[in-house]
């Protein structure tokens, strides 16, 4: 049995007052039927205030990002694995779709980010997913296997995996208000299993695959309930404690 994965990313959202009351409604919502595993990842400057407001709870602490570099330097403007370990996250989101469209971050950083983070204990949680043309085109699947096979096909990519979890996002779906079906991301998340069976069917087996692109407390428990979505990566939603507490919930 997989557990479920609910994590949040603010993105670039958010004040200290606003995380406070966020944090607040959040912890209040974690009744006992949450048996999903629930992660934050807040803008860089908030992930110490935010850990110290989790310290309490069973919610674990993560980030947006990373630097692909390791131990310290001179590295103007970035955060090092390391750093984010020391000041108390669990988890890092490696790859998400902005990164990649916005930072120009391509398969081979993403996969050094990817190691980065497991050197330093993290958990990476690689973001793979298609562009709206892509899947027009019918490449879906070839897209996403680029993206998988960029860390899965390196030294150590499987082991490496055994210890990281995927989040599905296709991007025509981010922020868009236009969910996958749950037939349309079941179908990709069952061949992202698949892709990883074929190296190690234990590791797939264990693995974690979450699907983002508007998640909403009203289609989580559809999307939760197919048999390859082990939980979610949320984006607006999560910026609502109302609303991030029902996708737990549907999750649990
Ligand atoms: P939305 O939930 O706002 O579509 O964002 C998804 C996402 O990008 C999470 O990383």
């Amino acid at each position: 049995m997989r557990q479920p994965l609910v994590a949040g990313n603010w993105k670039m959202h958010g004040t200290r007052a606003g995380i406070n009351d966020l944090v607040t409604g959040i912890k209040q919502g974690m009744t006992a039927g949450i048996t999903a595993e629930v992660a934050l990842c807040p803008p860089f400057v908030y992930v110490t205030d935010t850990g110290r407001m989790l310290a309490d709870s069973s919610i674990a602490l993560g980030a947006q990002n990373l630097c692909a570099e390791r131990g310290e330097g001179a590295y103007t403007g970035e955060v090092s694995g390391a750093m984010l370990k020391d000041a108390g996250c669990t988890f890092v989101i490696v790859g998400h779709s902005e990164r990649r469209a916005l930072y120009g971050e391509g398969d081979a950083l993403v996969a050094k980010k990817f190691f980065a983070a497991l050197a330093a204990g993290l958990t990476p949680i690689l973001c793979v997913g298609e562009l709206l043309g892509e899947r027009e085109r019918g490449d879906t699947e070839a897209v996403v296997a680029r993206q998988l096979d960029a860390v899965l096909l390196q030294e150590g990519g499987v082991a490496g995996l055994a210890q990281a979890v995927i989040a599905y996002e296709p991007v025509w779906a981010i922020g868009t208000g236009r969910t996958a079906t749950p037939e349309q991301a079941q179908e990709v998340h069952a061949y992202i299993r698949g892709r990883v069976a074929e190296h190690d069917r234990a590791v797939a087996d264990k693995l974690r695959i979450l699907y983002g692109g508007s998640v909403k407390a009203n289609n989580a428990p559809e999307l939760f309930a197919m048999a390859d979505i082990d939980g979610g990566l949320i984006g607006g939603a999560s910026l609502d404690a109302g609303q991030f507490v029902a996708i737990c919930r549907a999750a649990s």
